[in-house]
């Protein structure tokens, strides 16, 4: 774990390193399915997770929860206020039709320098039609529609559209697929990748800048599809690639 800063917020670590978690993660939204999910794989693999929630008996309940799943590990609770400052590094697992809402209930306490992973998928069913649908996003996708909500110096990479919450929630299922990642500066992605290829079976795969993720999150339609044909969680992989998919090259962006 890296050093505690004077703000109780943790530094992040360096460089890349497979399999450590490097430092602490808010999840907005983690009484929900991904959130939660996401939180039980995290704890699991050693990490630090904070679960908000609006209603801080909801973010206890899951947080016990969470617990039970995972005996002896590091889950504590807050409203999403207190959640969201707490951590350098925040996940966000928000309905489309909250994401505006919650992002701009957390305003006066994001601050500059934190980085916000987005998993919000612009499904037409936000807006009463089809899961198989999506919704046009005047920003271009919903992470962009994030960064433009956040306060300046706050910086949002997109991730996590194919990854199946009930997979991740099953912590008995083999995880075994790549997770997609969008945003502007390599070093995030980095420091993002470090972070969840802590969950065992789980690759990290660049996708390049935040703009690719109106094609990412389009990819939780196909995946819906697919799963209601064959009834099951399918996941992505990118074939093709090198062995090392982050390599270091220090100072880069
Ligand atoms: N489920 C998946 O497999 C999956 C996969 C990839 C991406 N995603 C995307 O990830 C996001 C979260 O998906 P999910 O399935 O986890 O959603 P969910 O279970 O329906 O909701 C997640 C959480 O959002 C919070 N929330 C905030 N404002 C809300 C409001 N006004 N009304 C209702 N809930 C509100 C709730 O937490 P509190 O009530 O505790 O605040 C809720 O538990 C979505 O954008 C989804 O498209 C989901």
């Amino acid at each position: 774990m890296s050093p505690a800063r004077e703000d109780g917020r943790q530094d992040a670590g360096a460089g890349y390193v497979r399999g450590r978690l490097p430092e602490p993660v808010s999840i907005i939204g983690a009484t929900g399915a991904l959130g939660f999910g996401l939180a039980v794989r995290l704890a699991r693999a050693g990490g630090e997770v904070v679960i908000g929630s609006r209603d801080i008996d909801r973010a206890r309940q899951a947080a016990a929860r969470a617990r039970e799943a995972v005996p002896g590990a590091t889950c504590s609770a807050a409203a999403n206020a207190e959640a969201a400052s707490a951590t350098e590094l925040l996940l966000l697992t928000v309905p489309f039709r909250n994401q505006a809402e919650t992002l701009h209930n957390l305003r006066d306490v994001l601050t500059a320098g934190q980085l916000l992973i987005d998993a919000t998928v612009p499904l037409a069913a936000a807006a009463g039609g089809k899961a198989t649908r999506m919704l046009g996003v005047w920003q271009g996708s919903a992470a962009q529609q994030a960064q433009e909500l956040v306060p300046e110096g706050v910086t949002v990479l997109s991730a996590l559209h194919t990854i199946s919450a009930a997979t991740l929630r099953d912590l008995d299922g083999v995880l075994d697929e790549d997770v997609l990642l969008a945003g502007d500066r390599r070093a995030d992605k980095v420091r993002v990748a470090t972070l969840l290829e802590g969950i065992e079976g789980l690759r990290c795969v660049d996708c390049g800048r935040l703009e690719m993720a109106r094609v990412t999150e389009q990819l939780t339609a196909l995946m819906i599809s697919i799963n209601a044909r064959y009834k099951t969680h399918a996941g992505v992989r990118i074939t093709g690639l090198p062995d090392e998919l982050w390599p270091s090259t220090a100072g880069s962006r």
